[in-house]
């Protein structure tokens, strides 16, 4: 059809205006990403992340209140919006449909009177059980630590860290502070903080686990406003050598049938690969106290501890909460970094990325619970070609964007080495004889940064199979690596001058599967 000459002007002028208006949308991220998206170079700088989380600038570290909501995954974080180093606390915001691609939103929490906003959790408190609901949808409520700075300062009293409350009724793109903060007082220690908090269906409440120095707490709530302690756990059990911090507490069924309770601790330092890491208890929760599963609990009879991930670039790491039951996966993701290094890493514009998602579960090992994860299916919609492995040859994959997936006799020793052209690699090896996997990234480019980062860390074998399974996640600045699916996992960082962009395996490999992956931004 032909439109007479204002028409057509007048049509001109409506595609502007609606142009203009995608674009105000766009400018919703943060101040910077509607100016900085256009670019070419957008997430192109030197080690950046091309499929994992990380902020457009400046400095990240905790995932915090990841909660589903209305179709989307909601990821907070700690961050400090005016430096690439840790400083006064805010909940950054981004949103994912799909846990892959992530749109940036603007700060959601911001410091008030009471401190600055330290980690915690997010629920929908579907039956508006706070009356922070207006009738129609149900508030999502954030719960988070409040650091009193000026507090801590002054030196006086150790009781600057309490718990607070905030709720959204858009979605979380805009809060709203409860006037009754703090919820719940500092009981008289430093360190008190982290509170993840869930909906306890056997008793009808609101449970929140927090993380209290060398143990943790559980309070309850009806409303998440007025909270009662209920026990402790932990003086007791697992690694003291550092300070606990971001605790979860979710049921989960297991392969046999049974639902279980797992309890996550992170810890910083006593990673026994050095740093900060990550610990957890299988067991039960009645809605009171925890307490460990019998065969469980022989692995800490002796002083022992049990971590989620043999690699030293997975901390503070916990799960969604209100992922759909029809959808039944538990959701966990964590910081890629380590609070040895994690402030002199060799990135400009930002500091710290988020791992990839996982899918947790129980399975048993010589009738031990333990639990494992494996990445989310979603990421397979990444791979843009097949490539085709020979054995024995080197492979070049040109984006170094790569997934991998192999299965190797384990009875025979093998080794999966990543190079660029400038002799820097990481390697995973296994030996068979000591059934030890260790990564190696003392090779892997610019170390400088910190005495502490370069280095060998291993893990045993847990798995008993004739075989082992290995999935890989490469990106420019990390590699992931899951064995046996999931039993161990090595999350690693590193800097190298040129990423990684050649694969070769040595030893025998059964099946070998590789994938070219895109990036998300
Ligand atoms: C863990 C942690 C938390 C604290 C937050 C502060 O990495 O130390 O315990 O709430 O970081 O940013």
């Amino acid at each position: 059809m032909k439109y007479p000459y204002k028409v057509s002007y007048a049509i001109v002028i409506i595609m502007a205006m609606l142009c203009a208006s995608c674009q105000h949308r766009d400018s919703a991220d943060t101040p910077s990403s509607a100016s900085v998206k256009k670019q070419e170079d957008y997430y192109q700088e030197k080690h950046r992340p091309q499929f994992h989380f990380s902020p457009e600038e400046h400095w990240m570290n905790d995932p915090n209140g990841m909660v589903y909501y209305d179709g989307e995954y909601h990821l907070f974080y700690q961050y400090y919006p005016d430096s690439t180093v840790w400083g006064p606390m805010h909940w950054g915001h981004a949103v994912s449909e799909d846990l892959v691609h992530w749109e940036h939103l603007p700060i959601a929490l911001y410091p008030d009177e009471h401190g600055l906003i330290f980690s915690g959790s997010a629920v929908i408190d579907w039956d508006n059980s706070s009356g922070f609901g207006d009738g129609g949808v149900p508030p999502m409520v954030a719960i988070f630590t409040y650091h009193d700075l000026e507090k801590e300062r002054a030196g006086v009293e150790d009781d600057y860290e309490t718990q607070g409350i905030a709720y959204s009724l858009d979605k979380g793109r805009s809060w709203t502070k409860y006037e009754g903060n703090p919820v719940i007082q500092n009981p008289g220690s430093r360190d008190f903080r982290d509170p993840k908090v869930i909906w306890h269906e056997a008793s009808q409440k609101w449970v929140m686990a927090v993380a209290v120095k060398d143990h943790l707490k559980f309070y309850a709530s009806p409303d998440l406003k007025d909270w009662a302690l209920q026990s402790e756990f932990g003086k007791e059990q697992g690694s003291h050598a550092g300070v606990w911090e971001c605790p979860d507490l979710f049921p989960m069924v297991a392969d046999n049938g049974e639902t279980y309770w797992v309890l996550i601790e992170n810890m910083n330092p006593g990673n026994p690969n050095g740093g900060s890491g990550t610990q957890y208890f299988i067991g039960q929760f009645d809605g009171v106290s925890f307490s460990l599963d019998p065969e469980f609990g022989k692995l800490l009879d002796a002083k022992g501890s049990v971590w989620l991930d043999a690699g030293r670039d997975n901390y503070a790491g916990v799960t969604w909460s209100d992922v759909p039951a029809s959808d039944g996966r538990r959701l966990f993701m964590g910081w890629m970094s380590n609070w040895s290094y994690a402030q002199v890493v060799p990135t400009e514009k930002w500091r710290s990325a988020m791992t990839i998602p996982w899918s947790l579960s129980i399975i048993h090992i010589d009738e031990v619970p333990r639990l494992i994860g494996t990445p989310v299916d979603e990421l397979q919609t990444l791979r843009s070609k097949e490539l085709r492995y020979q054995q024995g040859e080197a492979i070049e994959i040109p984006s170094g964007l790569m997934e991998i997936r192999g299965t190797f006799p384990a009875d025979q020793d093998f080794s999966i080495e990543l190079s660029n052209n400038q002799n820097e690699s990481v390697t995973l090896n296994f030996q068979a004889v000591k059934r030890q996997f260790t990564f190696d990234r003392t090779k892997a480019g610019d170390d400088s940064f910190s005495a502490d980062f370069s280095g060998v860390h291993s893990v045993t074998r847990l798995a008993g199979d004739d075989t082992i399974e290995l999935i890989a996640y490469l990106d420019h600045a990390s590699i992931e690596l899951f064995l046996d699916e999931g039993t161990n996992v090595f999350s690693e960082i590193f800097f190298p001058t040129e990423p990684f962009n050649r694969l070769q395996i040595t030893g025998e490999a059964q099946a070998v599967q590789l994938y070219e992956l895109q990036g998300i931004w």
